[in-house]
């Protein structure tokens, strides 16, 4: 009985002062386990005369079950502190921003081709494609302006001269396309109508200044099929404007225009508020030109290998950077090509914000502002 008095508070004490879960199983195991010193007290129970065995046995059972209340509480008293050191260890603050912090940033002329390619996208436009240096039976001949066409002289032309042991020829001469009108003919001579592309890219002239850099972006726009009216048109770039301004009530008005590869042509202008130190679109008495459209001439259809007795349709061409300026408040065209990543990191989007007609364009949360 001694013993037991004994064994019992060295093994209350070894509890209390166990540090881990680990070393307090192994204390539990070392006395009640299946060779443990209190299971070894009770197989010595049988050898000995029944007084002693019944008292000895209840001793033995009250032990028992004050080793296992103790056991018990300091295992509560450990799990405790391990999960205490575990959230101590794992603190995470949610007000942090997200680390490591993205770098990179979306250019904004390239979210510009994300949000036209998702709003023609969803009418049914498909992407086409041309290349950057151009003939010009491409680039103008085709599209009604044949040389010492006046319209020409309406675009500063830059001239490939691909072979300097030759004479230059500037009616032959490859150019830097400096429209995306081409891509109308290249589909035409790939497809039969119906049609329905977009195409949007680099294009090239002689000019600079705030608003003009020799290098700038369209999108192209082309529909051919049988019964393509002027009200498609409108319906068409209407829509687009609504969707791209992201304004249901944005004013528009067609104003008569020229073209060489549209007839009748017209120019779309959007209602805005300009004041020295602010452009407002939507607002305001007055109108801005957004982009020059028109009806298909006979002509570059039958350039294009389509018959315009039996086909019709519509086109239109925008300015790409003009846009992203009114859409994102970018006053200077210039910074656009200068790649300084500081400008970047300000008119930039996040890569992960995808621009789509149903999770948003660009009012998504997307804008790194
Ligand atoms: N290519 C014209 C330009 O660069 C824009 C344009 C106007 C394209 C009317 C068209 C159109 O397809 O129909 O100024």
């Amino acid at each position: 009985m001694e013993n037991l008095d004994n064994l019992k508070s060295e093994v209350l004490k070894n509890i209390q002062a166990s540090a881990d879960l680990k070393g307090l199983d192994e204390i539990r195991v070392s006395i009640l386990g299946k060779k443990g010193q209190l299971t070894e007290m009770m197989k010595g129970l049988g050898a000995l005369p029944l007084e002693e065995k019944i008292a000895m046995g209840k001793g033995l059972n009250i032990v028992k079950s004050e080793i296992e209340q103790a056991l018990e509480a300091q295992k509560k008293i450990l799990e405790e502190k391990a999960l205490n050191e575990k959230l101590a260890n794992e603190t995470i603050d949610v007000t942090l921003p997200v680390r490591p912090e993205t770098q990179g940033r979306i250019h904004p002329i390239s979210k510009i081709y994300e949000e036209v390619a998702a709003i023609f996208g969803e009418m049914g436009f498909d992407v086409a494609d041309g290349p950057d240096i151009e003939d010009q039976f491409h680039n103008f001949n085709a599209l009604n302006m044949p040389n010492n066409h006046p319209a020409r002289q309406m675009q500063d032309t830059f001239y490939i001269n691909d072979n300097p042991e030759k004479p230059f020829d500037m009616d032959t001469a490859y150019v830097i396309r400096t429209q995306t009108s081409g891509v109308q003919i290249r589909t035409m001579e790939k497809q039969q109508p119906p049609i329905r592309i977009i195409a949007l890219g680099r294009t090239y002239r002689s000019d600079y200044d705030a608003t003009h850099t020799p290098m700038f972006h369209q999108v192209e726009g082309l529909i051919i099929d049988k019964n393509i009216t002027m009200a498609h048109l409108k319906g068409c770039l209407n829509n687009f404007m609504k969707a791209f301004f992201e304004l249901d009530d944005l004013p528009m008005r067609y104003r008569p225009s020229y073209f060489p590869f549209t007839e009748p042509s017209a120019e779309l202008d959007i209602g805005c508020k300009v004041t020295k130190t602010e452009l407002k679109i939507g607002a305001g008495t007055d109108w801005m030109e957004i982009l020059g459209c028109g009806m298909v001439h006979p002509s570059v259809l039958r350039a294009g290998g389509i018959d315009p007795d039996e086909y019709q349709g519509f086109a239109f061409g925008m300015g790409l950077d003009r846009i992203a300026m009114l859409k994102y408040g970018i006053p200077d065209l210039r910074l656009f090509f200068e790649s300084d990543v500081r400008w970047l990191k300000h008119y930039g989007f996040t890569p992960l914000d995808i621009s789509s007609m149903t999770g948003g364009l660009s009012d998504n949360g997307g804008l790194a502002r």
